[in-house]
């Protein structure tokens, strides 16, 4: 499309599928190069892998790493394998899964804690990860936190992934408050209901007379795709938001301030 992101490597954890493999495709698409870190290698819809994806349709260069984004250890190496392309600019901390969809007093410790490891301690841990290497580089650089308008507003029946959500959003803030100094912005992303792997099978929306009625009440009458979570991230990560920290961005059609 055009070079927002000409030089840059970026580092997108659960890029296999959805939003992360959105993110990607348009990182690529404005120039970047693309570290794939997520648990699975394959599109959870279409099958294919994002960084062949990547290769194939765009002139950036994409790696996979296996990544699990509860383990430390795996985070570090994702970060480190943007040396490849010359080291990390950006960051994005978008692996999740929906987890419990049940009342709050049926959520049992173990799928709570699962929810939390991978949907606030890993952005937790992957943005200090990110910022360790970047502050090394002395190179500043971009975070970008995968929230959703669950971080803004309170829906039923599923309180683990609305406190992770919410979590992030406030990190995204006091991580922002450290990382300024270095020349490190980081921001959240708030999207609605997209149409992803996640909305179609685990939690399904997309088709269904919750989605339809969801299309309605949104002004701009539609749901989401990966492509408008990318087109955020693209101005995240880009220098056109270069004055931009500590800011969290609805993607959701205007559904959210407008009910
Ligand atoms: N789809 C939506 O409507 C929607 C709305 C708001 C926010 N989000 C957020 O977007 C993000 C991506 O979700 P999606 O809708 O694309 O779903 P998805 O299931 O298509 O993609 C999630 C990806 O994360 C990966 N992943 C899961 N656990 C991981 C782990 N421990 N380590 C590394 N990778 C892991 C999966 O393998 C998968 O590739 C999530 O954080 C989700 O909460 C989604």
């Amino acid at each position: 499309m055009s070079d927002l992101l000409n030089g840059k490597t970026a580092v997108i954890t659960g890029a296999a599928s959805g939003n992360g493999r959105g993110i990607a495709r348009r990182f690529a698409e404005e120039g970047a190069d693309i570290v794939v870190a997520d648990i699975q290698e394959s599109d959870r819809l279409d099958g294919r892998p994002t960084h062949e994806m990547v290769e194939a349709e765009t002139d950036a260069r994409a790696t996979f790493v296996q990544c699990d984004v509860t383990d430390l250890d795996s985070l570090h190496e994702a970060v480190g394998a943007a040396d490849e392309f010359g080291g990390i600019d950006v960051m994005v901390n978008n692996a999740g899964i929906v987890g419990p969809q049940k009342l709050i007093t049926e959520v049992e410790y173990d799928e709570y804690r699962q929810l939390m490891d991978i949907n606030l301690d890993g952005v937790y841990f992957g943005t200090q990860a990110a910022a360790k290497e970047m502050i090394d580089r002395e190179s500043g650089g971009s975070i970008i936190n995968m929230s959703s308008t669950a971080g803004f507003e309170g829906n039923p029946m599923i309180t683990p992934y609305s406190t992770a959500k919410g979590g992030v959003r406030l990190f995204s803030y006091a991580a922002a408050a450290d990382l300024g100094e270095y020349g490190i912005r980081v921001n959240s992303v708030h999207p609605g209901a997209i149409e992803t792997a996640m909305t179609k099978e685990d939690m399904p929306t997309i088709g269904t007379e919750q989605g339809d009625q969801m299309t309605a009440e949104t002004p701009l009458r539609r749901l989401g795709v990966p492509e408008d979570v990318g087109n955020v991230a693209v101005f995240l990560a880009s220098e056109l938001s270069s004055f931009v920290t500590a800011e969290s961005i609805l993607i959701d059609g205007g559904l959210t301030n407008t009910a």
